[in-house]
């Protein structure tokens, strides 16, 4: 649904795989672009399911490294013990048990990108290691006598403040310069809410198309419910759900029944939908955020937004086309 026409705006609703209209993603897609084009370590944060995964392999696919590989590795899944041969490697016969060479991560990205997420969880002797091999552009794979040159391109991922860590001394100074050269945060979803339509609706044409089903766009009633959620476990949980409703859909419409109780629970609270004007809005200004919230919130059904402003509904056309609103 757009309120504004998208020359005037110029917004981009999908960035490669990613979903979003609001200013901050608009911003995000922005970041992207810049970084993409160069080589420097990214560092992107924000709260699990709010896209840093997506938003590497976007980095990677619009780089010049796009056809080499993107490699992930999971730090926070890696056992200590283990962390130092799989990120660099071992030589044949390095230790008991090193029956074959075994080439690292950073090796196998080579020329690529390497995606380490939950960076937060590395120890400090991984720590060090790892600095080394930023600092070096080289591994060292164990067991091996010389170091090994590497190009690899390093995208981090957290969803811990690492500033925090390394105050409290769990996460190295230098490592958290070296990885935040370049930083994207991703706001959580209940930040953007804006979004949720737009995603809802997009994961219900992929999931309907998936299961050979016919589904409708969401009813302004159900995008009201999703609204008012606060969405802890952000795009992730929102996929999830509609997934899960595509899957129990029955009909041509996503209704309530589909919809986990957590979900529903929010109808229970206070029905009213707040927003904030600053100190310094002029009247005009205020007059068109009242019309294009208003708008929104009545999924662009003009007749109840001239009922909820307590307009006619010619009057309201006027002020669309002043304020040069579209649908
Ligand atoms: N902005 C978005 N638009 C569309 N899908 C998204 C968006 N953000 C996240 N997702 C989806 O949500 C899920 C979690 O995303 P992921 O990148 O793994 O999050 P994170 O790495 O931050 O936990 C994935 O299935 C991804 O496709
Ligand atoms: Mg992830």
């Amino acid at each position: 649904m757009k309120f504004f026409s998208e020359e005037l705006t110029n917004v981009r609703y999908k960035f490669d795989d990613i979903l979003g209209r609001t200013q901050v993603m608009q911003n995000v897609f922005k970041l992207i672009e810049q970084v993409a084009a160069t080589n420097v370590t990214v560092l992107i944060s924000g709260e699990s399911g709010t896209g840093k995964e997506l938003v590497a392999h976007s980095i990677h696919k619009r780089s010049s490294r796009a056809k080499k590989s993107f490699v992930a590795v999971n730090m926070g899944a890696i056992s200590p013990e283990l962390v130092i041969s799989e990120l660099f490697g071992h030589e044949k016969g390095a230790y008991t048990g090193a029956v074959s060479r075994k080439a690292g991560r950073f090796e196998r990205a080579n020329h690529g990108t390497l995606f380490m997420d939950e960076i937060s969880t590395m120890d400090y002797r991984t720590q060090i290691s790892l600095l080394r091999v930023l600092e070096t552009n080289s591994v060292q794979p164990i067991g091996a006598r010389n170091p090994i040159p590497i190009d690899v391109r390093v995208i981090g991922a957290t969803n811990r403040e690492l500033l925090d860590l390394v105050q409290q001394g769990n996460f190295r100074e230098d490592l958290y310069y070296r990885f935040n050269v370049f930083s994207i945060h991703l706001p959580p979803l209940r930040a953007r809410k804006d979004d949720i339509p737009l995603i809802a609706n997009e994961y219900i044409q992929q999931f309907a198309t998936r299961y050979k089903k016919k589904i409708k766009p969401l009813s302004a009633e159900i995008s009201n419910l999703l609204y008012k959620y606060d969405w802890p476990g952000n795009v992730r949980e929102l996929k999830n759900i509609i997934h899960r409703a595509v899957v129990l859909c029955e009909g041509r419409e996503i209704i309530e029944t589909y919809l986990p109780q957590r979900v529903l629970d929010e109808k229970k609270k206070d029905d009213s939908v707040l927003m904030t004007v600053k100190i310094g809005t002029t009247l005009e200004e205020a007059e068109k955020l009242i019309i294009q919230k208003t708008l929104d919130f009545a999924r662009g059904n003009k007749q109840k937004t001239a009922q909820l402003l307590g307009i006619s509904r010619k009057s309201l056309y006027n002020k669309i086309q002043k304020y040069t609103m579209n649908e």
